[in-house]
């Protein structure tokens, strides 16, 4: 029996459903009963009939389904996928700026933490960031933890006040200008679709900038036949699946995700099989981490 036939027929014993984000490794792609980017995979996770939800993606991703899904069993193939990002604010900063602004807003984006969720009033995702930003009612906004998906919105919402953290992705942030300029330089008819968590200087030179998904429809809509593509290498493989006679150009350096590689077909028989790697949130976390992830649902219909 192959690893894909032992993972099939595992899921149909234990009732389970199979997520995944667009970074992980092409394999596992191949295998997911879902895969998107992490607003689809937030909604997608709601109200699923399967018992069991193997989350392929980091821990920020597990946990929110989790919480999301209380009576659901969420297992991660591997505990140790994790974003750095997701740890990049803190909560005392954000009581030490709610005391000093009548109306602020404190805007999470969904790689952040349970505990960062908890002090937050809003999630947002890279889809929906500027919508769910523009429709608060409040003008001061404290954007947590991504400092250049913040400047991002703030650049296309003047009208607020935005208060930015420090944090960042490693993987968008050490992207290398240079190296994007030399492949347009051996390119120049593609198009840069560049991904909102790579700092200014890049995004500043893109045609195109939005989440995962937008960059894969971008470039499914458009006309052109190349494509520099300014995010984690993993999405290489939905844009050639949907594009077969278009091109798609990474950095020489191609960015990739330790966390999100470390998923493989057989950490996620091993769960399957075992039950190991259950994603646990006390009830209290659960209660006030919800709000902010249920807000977003709401404001992004
Ligand atoms: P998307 O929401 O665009 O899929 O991005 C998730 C992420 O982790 C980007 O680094
Ligand atoms: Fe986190 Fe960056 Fe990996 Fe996305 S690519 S999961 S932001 S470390």
């Amino acid at each position: 029996m192959t690893i894909i036939e032992k993972i099939q027929r595992l899921k149909k014993e234990k009732n389970a459903v199979i997520l995944a984000h667009y970074y992980v490794r092409p394999e596992v792609q191949e295998i997911a009963d879902y895969i998107g980017d992490s607003f689809f995979l937030s909604k997608a996770a709601v109200g699923l009939k399967a018992q069991t939800i193997v989350f392929c993606g980091v821990s920020f991703m597990g946990e929110s389904a989790k919480i999301l899904n209380p009576e659901k069993t969420v297992l991660m193939p591997d505990l140790a996928a994790d974003c750095p990002m997701a740890h990049m604010a803190d909560a005392q900063t954000v009581k030490k700026l709610r005391d000093s602004y009548e109306d602020l807003a404190v805007v999470c984006y969904i790689n952040s933490t349970a505990e960062l969720k908890r002090c937050s009033d809003v999630c947002v995702t890279s889809a929906n960031a500027v919508k769910i930003v523009k429709a608060l009612p409040n003008k001061n906004i404290y954007f947590i933890p991504d400092k250049n998906l913040a400047h991002f919105a703030a650049d296309q919402i003047p009208e607020k006040n935005f208060i930015f953290n420090e944090g960042y992705c490693p993987v968008h942030e050490r992207m290398q200008l240079a190296e994007i300029k030399r492949a347009k330089e051996e390119h120049p008819q593609a198009e840069v679709l560049t991904h909102p968590e790579c700092p200014d200087t890049v995004r500043n030179m893109s045609d195109y900038i939005g989440s995962t998904s937008g960059i894969i429809a971008y470039a499914a809509k458009s006309a052109g036949q190349e494509f520099i593509i300014c995010t984690e290498n993993g999405v290489r493989y939905e844009l050639e699946k949907q594009n077969p006679g278009k091109h798609f150009y990474f950095t020489e350096t191609e960015p990739v995700c330790q966390g999100m590689k470390l998923i493989t077909l057989e950490k996620i028989a091993h769960v399957l099989e075992t039950g190991e790697n259950e994603v646990h949130v006390s009830e209290e976390l659960r209660m006030e981490s919800i709000k902010p992830l249920q807000n977003m649902l709401k404001l992004s219909e």
